[in-house]
């Protein structure tokens, strides 16, 4: 008989979990916090930053806990000073390369926690300016930590549409459209689930680009409110992001299980209708 759970020790602590879980998911679940980048609950984890490692006795290297399944008898540190100086300095080499200053806050959080000093590793290189080449998204490409997230979600885990993609090698890695052809000369549906996911502003929609060009976005001003997308049948979950009673931004919840975070073009980003609020012609 397949047992359904796992005895481990996190932390010194021994305790008992779902057989099959990550390790990422029983330390969760168990209360103990371990930052991630890449990982993004409705995407295959892809092991791309390495934020999230944790120590595991017997292992010669550190494991990452996104991707690595528990199993009786394991014995895990998460916080091991060797798992806090990996840690520290991948978000030392991150910060020190790209511009992180719009990233989720947890990002943020965790360059705190761990007294990331990317300035140890000299000034940022000279970034590129953002492609705006279509009224819907924006890509900035020197916020991009390469997290894989929008290739996986324009791929084969959301999109199926292969817009877009890594292209190069190593340090030259970026992501590129088809022979870096501008969006709208790609098979892109501006479906806008890359930027969704991207947890740096890379991707942005391009109000939101806009209204912080122009000084104007303010997150302590916004609300949000979930509602049902009206254009179809599917009857996904919207939040509407609204500041001074106008809608600003639509996402939708990572957790709903209809859309698990994905939208079509028209729920993310054909809003803007409703607040055309001079009177109609005569
Ligand atoms: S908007 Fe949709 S189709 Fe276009 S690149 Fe992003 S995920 Fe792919
Ligand atoms: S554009 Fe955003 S989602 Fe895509 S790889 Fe870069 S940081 Fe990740
Ligand atoms: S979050 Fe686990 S490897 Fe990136």
């Amino acid at each position: 008989m397949v047992s359904d759970s796992v005895e481990l020790t996190l932390d010194g602590r021994k305790v008992e979990v779902a057989a099959g879980l990550t390790i990422l998911q029983a330390c969760r679940s168990e209360g103990i916090e371990i930052p991630t980048l890449c990982y993004l609950e409705t995407l295959d984890p892809i092991n791309a930053c390495r934020l999230c490692v944790v120590e595991l006795q017997g292992a010669r290297v550190l494991v990452p806990s996104c991707s690595r399944r528990v199993e009786a008898g394991m014995v895990v540190q998460t916080e091991s000073e060797r798992v806090r100086h990996s840690r520290r300095l991948i978000l030392e080499l991150l910060a020190g390369s790209v511009d992180l200053s719009l990233a989720a806050p947890e990002l943020k959080a965790a360059i705190d926690r761990y007294g990331a000093r990317p300035e140890r590793f000299g000034s940022a290189p000279p970034r590129n300016a953002p492609i705006v080449d279509n009224n819907l998204y924006v890509r900035d490409y020197g916020r991009c930590v390469l997290c894989y997230r929008c290739v996986d979600a324009c791929g084969d885990q959301a999109q199926n549409t292969f817009a877009i993609s890594v292209a190069g090698r190593a340090f030259g890695a970026t992501i590129a459209t088809e022979y870096t052809a501008p969006l709208p000369e790609t098979a892109c549906v501006y479906c806008g689930n890359c930027v969704g996911v991207c947890p740096t502003g890379a991707l942005m929609a391009k109000s939101e680009h806009d209204m912080r060009a122009e000084g104007r976005w303010d997150e302590s001003r916004q609300t949000k409110t979930d509602t049902i997308c009206p254009y179809c049948g599917v009857g996904c979950t919207l939040t509407l992001h609204v500041q001074d009673n106008t809608i600003v931004k639509a996402t939708s919840p990572l957790d709903d299980s209809v859309t698990h975070g994905n939208l079509c073009i028209k729920g993310r980003f054909g809003w803007e209708f409703v607040q055309i609020r001079k009177p109609a012609r005569e």
